[in-house]
C-alpha cells in the first residue's frame, strides 16, 4: 500500500514516500509524490523540499511488475516525475538511507542535492534485468561521477557503498544515521542562497565530455562483447553513456528512452525479469504461510563423508553452523575430513578466507564414528549410498538417537522419501534435502516434501536454505524429483541422437550454442556415467516398456565412467579438464549403429536443441500437472540454478512460453515423424496439449502465483 506524507520542518517540507517492502516507484506512489511536490512548490511558506523514503530505505527503483504494461507509462511516469523535481524553483534535497537503486537513484539524481547516510548503497541494477537505466541514469550519473565510474556502476549493476561517492558532486554530504536532519539543514542553507540569486545545480548542466572518454568506451565495448555476447543490454548501456559524453542532454535523454523501450520488449529482458520474480516466488509455499513458526537450527550432523556428505558439511561450516560428520569406518571418515580441509585451505590460498576464519571453520567440524554424537543435532542430513536398504538402516538408527524435534533429512536423488520416513516413528520430521554436486558450490537445493512432512519442518528447511545461501525449490515425492526426472528424458533424447548419426561433440556443441553451460555428454562425464547406468539398470526392471539407447551401457561396460576414469564420452588428459573427442567412442557408436541397422544421418543443430529442450518441457508439464512442482517458475529456477540452463532464456518453461506452446506442440508432432525409435516420446503431456489448444502458457498466472 503506497503512502506519501509531507511534514514541515520550519520552512522545509519533508516528503516521505513508502511502498512496502522496498519503496518501489509504482504508479500510485508517483501520483502521490508528484502531488506532494507540487503542493510544496506552490506553498509560499515552503522554501525548500526534502524527499526521503519510509522504513530506513530510499527506493529499489521502478516497480518491475509494471514493466510491459500501460501502467508503467501512465502519467506521471518516472521521467515526468524527475523533470518536475529538477525544474522545481525551490531546492530539493534527496535524503538517502539504505537501498537506493535504479529509478530510486535516478529520482535522486533529478534532485539538486543528495545527502546519504553511511549505510546507504547506491546502484543502477537495470542491466541485471536486461535493461538500461531509463529515467536519465545514463545521462546524469556520468555527468556527476565521470564516465569511467558510471560505466562501472551501470555495467556492474551492483549496489555501491555511498561513501565511495563522498568526494563527487553526486553527494553533498555523508552522515552517520538518519540523513533527514542534515538534508533539512542543507535545504535551509541552500534556499537562502538561492533566494539571494544563486542558481540551483542540476546534473543536466554538468559535463561528461573529455579526451579520455573514447578509449574507455572502446575498452568497455570489447569487454562486454567478449563476456556478454548473448545479452543486448550492456552494449546499449555503453551507447547511452557515450551519448551523455557527446550529445546535448535532452538528445541523450531521448536516446536513452528509445533504447530502454527497445530493451524492455526483448526476450532476454523478459526472461531475466521472469527469473527475478521466479527466484523470489520459489520460497513461498501456498499452504505454509510465512508466519509459520520455525525450529532453531544451531547444530547440524551429516551422515556419510563421501562426495555429497563432505560438500554438505562444508556448506554448514561456511554458514558458521557446527557439524558432526559421521561415517562407518575410520578411513572413509579420514578421507572426507581431508576433502573438507583441502577446500578450506584452498580458499585461504586463493585469498577468499583469512587464516583466522579458516581456523574457526575447521573447529566447527566434529568427525565421529559414533551415533551417540548426533544426539544434540537440530538437523541430521543423510548422504550415504543410494540404496534403500542402507538408507532404512540409517534412519532406523537416527530414530533412536536423534533428539525430539530434530529434523531428519535425506539427500537421496531418486529414492522414495515417504518410504524412508516410514522407517522412523516420526515421519513428520523427515524431509528430503537434495543438494547438487559440488554441494558447497551449487546454488540449488530441492526440498522434498514428504506426504507427512510437518509444515514447520518445511518452513525451517526453507529458512535454513537462505542461511546456507542456497536457492530452495519445493518438490513433491517422485523418482528424480523435479530436476533429475526431467534430465532423464533429455539424456534419453541425446542418446537416441547418437544412434541416429550425431556425435557427442555435435550434440554438446548445439546445446552449448543455445546457451547451456555444458552439453549432456560433457555433463555426464563430469557427474559420472556410472550414475546413469545404475539408474537404467533399475529402470529396466521397473519400467521395461520405456525405451533407452543401449549405447551408454556399451560405454560403461568399457569402464569409461567419465573424467574420474580418464575417459567417458570424451578422452581426458591428466591435469586437464578439456574434453577431447575420442576415437574409441566414435568406433563404439558406429558399431552400435550397425547393430541397429541404422544409416547415420546429419542432425542439424536446431533439431538437436528442439529435441533436448522440448524433452525437458514435456516432462516438466507432467510434473506441474501432478503437483510435484508448485508452479512453472519453480521448474525454471531448478534449471537455471542447478542445470546450467541459459539464464537469458529464463528456464525451460519461460522459453517454451516465449516460443509459444502451440508451436512447441507442432514441433513435437514433426519430431515424432523424424525420430521414430519411441513414438510415445513425443506425445504431449495433457497439460501441454490443453494449454497449446487454448492459447495458454505455463507462466500465464505469473511467477508470483
Ligand atoms: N519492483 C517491484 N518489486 C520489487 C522490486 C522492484 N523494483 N524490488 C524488489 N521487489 C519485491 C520483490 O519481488 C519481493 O517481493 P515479494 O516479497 O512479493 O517476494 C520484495 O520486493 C522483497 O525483495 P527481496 O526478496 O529481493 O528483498 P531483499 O531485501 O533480499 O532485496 C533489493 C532487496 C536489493 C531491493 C532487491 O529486491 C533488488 O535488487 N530489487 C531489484 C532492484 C532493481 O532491479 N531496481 C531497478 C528496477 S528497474 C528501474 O528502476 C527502471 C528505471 O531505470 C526506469
Ligand atoms: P559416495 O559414495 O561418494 O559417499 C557415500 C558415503 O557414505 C561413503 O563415504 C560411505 O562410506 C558412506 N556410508 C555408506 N553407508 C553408510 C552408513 N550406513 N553410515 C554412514 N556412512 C555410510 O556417494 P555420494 O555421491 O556422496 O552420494 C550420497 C547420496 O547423495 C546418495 O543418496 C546420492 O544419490 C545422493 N546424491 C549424489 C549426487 C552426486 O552427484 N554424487 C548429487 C545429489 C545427490
Amino acid at each position: 500500500m503506497s503512502s506519501v506524507t509531507s511534514v514541515r520542518h520550519g520552512a522545509i517540507a519533508v516528503i516521505q514516500f513508502g511502498e512496502p517492502p522496498v519503496n518501489s516507484l509504482g504508479q500510485q506512489t508517483r501520483v502521490a509524490l508528484a502531488a506532494a511536490i507540487n503542493a510544496a512548490i506552490d506553498d509560499p511558506a515552503v522554501s525548500g523540499i526534502v524527499i526521503t523514503g519510509h522504513n530506513g530505505l530510499f527506493s529499489a527503483g521502478a516497480d518491475i511488475r509494471e514493466f510491459g504494461t500501460p501502467t508503467m507509462l501512465a502519467a506521471p511516469n518516472l521521467a515526468d516525475l524527475i523533470v518536475l523535481v529538477e525544474s522545481s524553483p525551490k531546492p530539493i534535497v534527496a535524503a538517502i538511507a539504505g537501498t537506493c537503486l535504479g529509478g530510486g537513484l535516478e529520482l535522486s539524481l533529478g534532485c539538486h542535492y543528495r545527502v546519504a547516510s553511511t549505510n546507504a548503497k547506491l546502484g543502477l541494477p537495470e542491466v541485471k534485468i536486461g535493461l538500461l537505466p531509463g529515467a536519465g541514469g545514463t545521462q546524469r550519473l556520468p555527468r556527476l561521477i565521470g564516465v569511467e565510474a558510471a560505466l562501472n556502476v551501470i555495467l556492474g549493476g551492483e549496489p555501491v557503498p555511498a561513501k565511495l561517492f563522498a568526494q563527487t558532486p553526486l553527494l553533498a554530504a555523508l552522515v552517520d544515521g538518519d540523513p533527514v536532519p542534515a538534508a533539512v539543514a542543507l535545504a535551509t542553507d541552500r534556499s537562502a542562497e538561492h533566494a539571494a540569486g544563486k542558481p540551483l545545480p542540476k546534473a543536466r548542466e554538468f559535463s561528461a565530455a573529455g579526451p579520455h572518454v573514447e578509449p574507455l568506451l572502446i575498452f568497455a565495448r570489447n569487454t562486454v562483447r567478449a563476456t556478454y555476447a548473448a545479452y543486448p543490454a550492456p552494449l546499449k548501456c555503453i551507447d547511452a553513456i557515450e551519448a551523455a559524453a557527446t550529445k546535448p542532454f535532452d538528445e541523450g535523454l531521448a536516446y536513452e528512452r528509445s533504447l530502454f523501450v527497445e530493451l524492455m520488449f526483448t526476450p532476454v529482458s523478459k526472461a531475466l525479469r521472469h527469473a527475478f520474480f521466479a527466484e523470489r516466488a520459489a520460497s513461498k509455499i501456498a499452504d505454509v504461510p510465512e508466519s509459520t513458526p520455525v525450529r532453531d537450527i544451531r547444530a547440524a550432523a551429516v551422515i556419510g563423508a563421501g562426495t555429497m556428505g563432505s560438500g554438505i558439511a562444508l556448506t554448514f561450516l561456511s554458514a558458521g553452523i557446527p557439524v558432526v560428520l559421521l561415517e562407518t569406518g575410520a578411513d572413509a571418515l579420514q578421507r572426507g575430513v581431508a576433502r573438507i580441509r583441502d577446500v578450506i585451505e584452498g580458499q585461504v590460498k586463493k585469498g577468499r578466507l583469512t587464516v583466522e576464519a579458516a581456523t574457526i571453520r575447521g573447529a566447527l567440524l566434529k568427525p565421529t564414528l559414533d551415533y551417540a554424537d548426533l544426539a544434540e543435532a537440530d538437523i541430521i542430513i543423510e548422504a550415504v549410498f543410494e540404496e534403500m536398504s542402507v538408507k532404512r538402516q540409517v534412519f532406523a538408527q537416527l530414530d533412536k538417537v536423534a533428539k525430539r524435534g530434530a529434523i531428519l533429512a535425506t539427500n537421496t536423488s531418486t529414492l522414495d522419501v515417504d518410504a524412508i520416513a516410514a522407517t522412523t516413528s516420526r515421519p513428520a520430521d523427515v524431509i528430503g534435502t537434495h543438494f547438487f554436486s559440488p554441494a558447497n558450490i551449487m546454488k540449488l537445493l530441492e526440498v522434498v516434501r514428504g506426504r507427512e512432512t510437518a509444515k514447520d519442518v518445511l518452513a525451517t528447511v526453507m529458512k535454513l536454505a537462505k542461511t546456507l545461501r542456497k536457492t530452495a525449490v519445493v518438490s513433491g515425492v517422485c523418482d528424480g524429483f523435479i530436476g533429475n526426472r526431467m534430465i532423464e528424458q533429455y539424456i534419453r533424447q541425446a542418446l537416441f541422437m547418437l544412434d541416429e548419426g550425431a556425435s557427442p561433440a555435435e550434440v554438446d556443441a548445439a546445446v552449448e550454442a543455445f546457451g547451456f553451460a555444458m552439453g549432456p555428454f560433457r555433463m555426464s562425464d563430469l557427474a559420472g556415467n556410472d550414475i546413469g547406468w545404475h539408474i537404467r539398470k533399475r529402470r529396466a526392471i521397473e519400467r521395461p516398456d520405456v525405451m533407452y539407447s543401449a549405447v551408454a551401457d556399451r560405454l560403461c561396460e568399457l569402464g569409461r565412467f567419465g573424467q574420474k576414469t580418464g575417459g567417458g564420452w570424451y578422452d581426458y588428459k591428466k591435469g586437464d579438464r578439456n574434453a577431447y573427442p575420442s576415437g574409441v567412442v566414435a568406433e563404439l557408436i558406429e558399431k552400435h549403429r550397425s547393430s541397429l541397422g541404422v544409416t547415420a544421418r546429419k542432425i542439424e543443430p536446431k533439431e538437436i536443441v528442439d529435441r533436448l529442450v522440448f524433452a525437458l518441457v514435456n516432462e516438466a508439464a507432467a510434473i506441474l500437472e501432478e503437483g510435484i512442482a508448485q508452479r512453472a517458475s519453480d521448474i525454471d529456477i531448478v534449471y537455471l540454478t542447478g542445470y546450467g540452463f541459459p539464464v537469458y532464456r529464463g528456464g525451460p518453461m519461460c522459453y517454451a512460453d516465449e516460443v509459444g506452446l502451440y508451436t512447441v506442440v507442432q514441433r513435437m508432432r514433426e519430431l515424432s515423424r523424424i525420430h521414430q525409435s519411441d513414438p510415445a516420446f513425443w506425445t504431449p503431456s495433457p497439460l501441454l496439449a490443453r494449454l497449446a489448444a487454448t492459447g495458454g502458457s505455463f507462466n500465464a498466472a505469473g511467477a508470483r502465483s
